[in-house]
């Protein structure tokens, strides 16, 4: 059968795929799809069926699918120059480079450094932290993800996604700050916040003292949308900064405006840290990643170093008029708007289903954990197949994650309407329906 790109079928292209392609390379769906056209925050698949895309190709496709303006932008850098490399100089990189140490709370002089995806951010990140501070010991939380290259999975605190124990780090994790299954077993607000304490402990326990920085995101994405009590970075800094320990956060899921309240998520929690490593909402697709941090840490270096793609002439171009579409168009006003309509409406669903057990985020980044009941929180990463199915079906598209697959991630682009919001709403309240009647004769 031929796909409206008459390129052929899903299920051919399937079997192909499964041929060429590592078989770790996991594919959503009973029946996989394939998005062959997008508009704002619509996709469409190679049958021509239409959905609202609330997940954004993994919290990417912040501003939409196909902005003209971004369109524009990028065909016409492309019809100039599209690679040069770092050796020549870039004016969109500098530019780009300009605004984002301009905009980032941090502290001192700010650099920026840009790569080709997150996982290369964390990377030349903790290059830079550990050089600086002359140790391999990082600080990390459990449940954290950080990417899929040695260094990476290294910090990442995720079983799921840890294919190596192998690791150039010394790496010590600290309890997630998971309010639905407290890992201390205790309630929030009465608890105090002792698991931003222990990373006290953490550092008198299990380090040198003089560990090279600690890396955490401020919502663990991958982890399942796991969002911190609000004091929970504040406290967690000022014991960094009573040992003098640098703090990065990770901003690839939560940076450009996503939670609607700040611009970096990690200013939603009043917090300054040293770096910032971000990239999906900042390429809205295009392969690009970045740290921007002090100018110290990140000169640290006394060798050279170079990214070929880096900063190039295309992502650079197309990242800075992404930037201005958020900006000129209040992106992180509308995230903040319409992402209270989704919580509260999510909210709601959650009092009327008992197989949602918390629905919890900021801004466009609320995750939902489906349970078998709210009583005895038993995960249960069958409701989140059945809710993925049955939203695929009435044309809506999530995300999932959580530490056992549990949970839904909604992550539309931050353009959405009032409306969209309504009819994923419509639609998730008929597929907790579908999802609640699992396990029933
Ligand atoms: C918080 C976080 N850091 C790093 C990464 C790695 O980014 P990439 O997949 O672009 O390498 C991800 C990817 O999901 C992420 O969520």
């Amino acid at each position: 059968m031929e796909g409206h790109d008459g390129s052929g079928s899903a299920g051919e292209l399937l079997a192909r795929h499964r041929e060429v392609l590592p078989n770790w390379l996991a594919l959503y769906y009973d029946q996989p799809i394939e998005l062959v056209r997008g508009e704002g925050a619509r996709v469409w698949d190679g049958d021509g069926n239409e959905y609202l895309d609330f997940f954004g190709g993994i919290v990417t496709t912040i501003s939409g699918h196909v902005v003209p303006r971004l369109v524009r932008a990028l065909s016409e850098q492309a019809g100039k120059i599209a690679h040069s490399s770092t050796l020549y100089l870039i004016r969109p990189m500098v530019e780009l480079a300009e605004r984002l140490t301009g905009i980032a709370p941090i502290d001192l002089p700010v650099k920026a450094f840009f790569v080709g995806s997150g996982t290369e951010a964390v990377e030349a990140a903790l290059l830079f932290a550990t050089t600086w501070r002359r140790s391999n010991e990082i600080i990390a939380l459990r449940n954290s993800y950080h990417g899929r290259s040695f260094g990476a999975i290294g910090i990442t605190g995720n079983r799921g996604w840890s294919a190596s124990s192998f690791s150039p780090l010394n790496v010590s994790y600290a309890l997630s700050p998971y309010c639905y299954r407290c890992p201390l077993g205790l309630t929030y607000p009465a608890c105090g916040v002792a698991c931003a304490e222990d990373v006290r402990n953490v550092i008198e326990t299990t380090t040198t003292g003089e560990p090279a920085a600690m890396i955490a995101e401020p919502i663990q994405g991958v982890g399942g949308f796991v969002t911190p009590p609000p004091e929970y970075f504040g406290i967690v800094k000022s014991i960094l900064d009573e040992f003098g320990i640098p703090f990065i956060a990770d901003e690839v899921q939560t940076g450009f405006g996503r939670t609607g309240e700040a611009f970096w998520g990690i200013e939603g929690y009043g917090v300054h840290p040293d770096a910032i490593v971000c990239a999906k909402g900042l390429g809205n697709g295009m392969a690009m990643g970045a740290v921007v941090s002090r100018a110290d840490m990140m000169e640290s270096l006394r060798a050279n170093s170079i990214s070929t793609f880096g900063g190039n002439p295309l992502a650079s171009t197309y990242a800075l008029a992404n930037l201005d579409h958020i900006e000129e168009n209040r992106l992180q006003e509308n995230a903040y708007k319409v992402g209270n309509a989704l919580y509260r409406g999510l909210k709601d669903l959650e009092d009327r289903f008992d197989v949602v057990g918390e629905v919890r985020g900021k801004g466009l980044m609320v995750g939902v954990e489906m349970v078998s009941d709210a009583t005895s929180k038993a995960p249960s990463p069958e409701a989140v197949a059945k809710v993925m199915e049955s939203c695929k079906e009435q044309g809506l598209l999530l995300g999932k994650g959580g530490l056992y697959g549990n949970v839904l991630r909604l992550s539309p682009p931050l353009s959405i309407t009032e409306d969209d919001v309504a009819r994923a709403i419509e639609t998730l309240e008929v597929a907790f329906g579908e999802a609640a009647t699992l396990g029933s004769p």
